[in-house]
């Protein structure tokens, strides 16, 4: 593989089930989980705060991942989830429909619900996310109308959760992107990003993948280019040597922006 991983490397090499394995299985080791932890804090903050919410929220690059979604389900009622790889797409399906085998996401589920008080169980809360779901598409942020063929009605919300810095190649391409993911979203609707700050690389299994080396500044200029106005940024660190060579990943931020109407 080159030094970066385009469309086709995500589409041959991107093992979904090696993704979920190295970076979602929820140990009791809560150090383990610190970087997973502060995101579905400030995720369960922003979607449980009435300041984020709507009809539709549409994911970008869902990958094989629900963590992402568990509390936004609390402020949207239709979810539109959206990946390059048909792989990614399939085990997301796979958990969509409940089929055997599928990652078992139960303790990041339980997690969640405790950040948001239990109200309901986690069965629930799967349950919930499920009927939220209402498509699974195709989607490309390298062009200008990422869920070509599909042309959808712009929704409330854009979720993005460390995909842009995986799909492009340099700060130009990170433009182009964030300015074609947000004409899927309506003049003041939010936008929400969860992004690995000066990582160079990840490892999905034996595979190295490329992540832009993007900085909390080149995104907050990215971000006002294309004409947004951030309204909560958090950031945080891991532990030194956190992911053990699996990632370079120390620095990492949630943010909101809201599209100048
Ligand atoms: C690191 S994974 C993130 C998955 C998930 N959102 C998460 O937070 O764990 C990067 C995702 O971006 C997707 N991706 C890569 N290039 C893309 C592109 N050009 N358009 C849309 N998605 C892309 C990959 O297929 C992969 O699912």
């Amino acid at each position: 593989m080159s030094e970066f991983s385009g469309p086709d490397d995500y589409q041959k090499h991107f093992d979904p089930k090696a993704y979920l394995t190295a970076f979602f299985t929820m140990t009791v080791n809560a150090k383990e989980n610190e970087f997973l932890q502060f995101v579905l804090k400030h995720l369960a903050q922003i979607f449980n705060s009435g300041q984020v919410k709507g009809e539709t929220l549409i994911d970008i690059g869902t990958g094989p991942t629900i963590h992402q979604l568990l509390s936004a389900c609390e402020a949207f009622e239709n979810i539109i989830a959206s990946d390059f790889t048909d792989k990614n797409r399939e085990e997301f399906e796979a958990w969509l429909t409940n089929q055997p085998g599928a990652f078992d996401w139960s303790p990041v589920v339980k997690h969640v619900c405790q950040l948001e008080g239990d109200r309901i169980s986690w069965t629930e809360k799967e349950a919930h996310l499920r009927k939220a779901i209402k498509q699974v598409l195709k989607c490309d942020v390298l062009k200008s109308n990422p869920m070509d063929p599909v042309v959808l009605p712009q929704a409330d919300c854009v979720l993005s959760s460390e995909c842009l810095e995986g799909a492009c190649k340099d700060l130009g391409a990170y433009d182009t992107a964030l300015k074609n993911i947000s004409t899927l979203l309506k003049p003041g609707g939010h936008m929400v990003l969860v992004s690995p700050l000066e990582c160079p690389y990840y490892m999905v299994g034996d595979i190295k993948f490329s992540s832009l080396f993007v900085t909390e500044a080149s995104i907050r200029e990215s971000l006002s280019r294309a004409g947004f106005v951030i309204e909560k940024l958090e950031k945080a660190k891991t532990s030194e040597n956190f992911w053990e060579g699996a990632s370079e990943l120390s620095n990492y931020l949630v943010l909101v922006a809201r599209k100048n109407a």
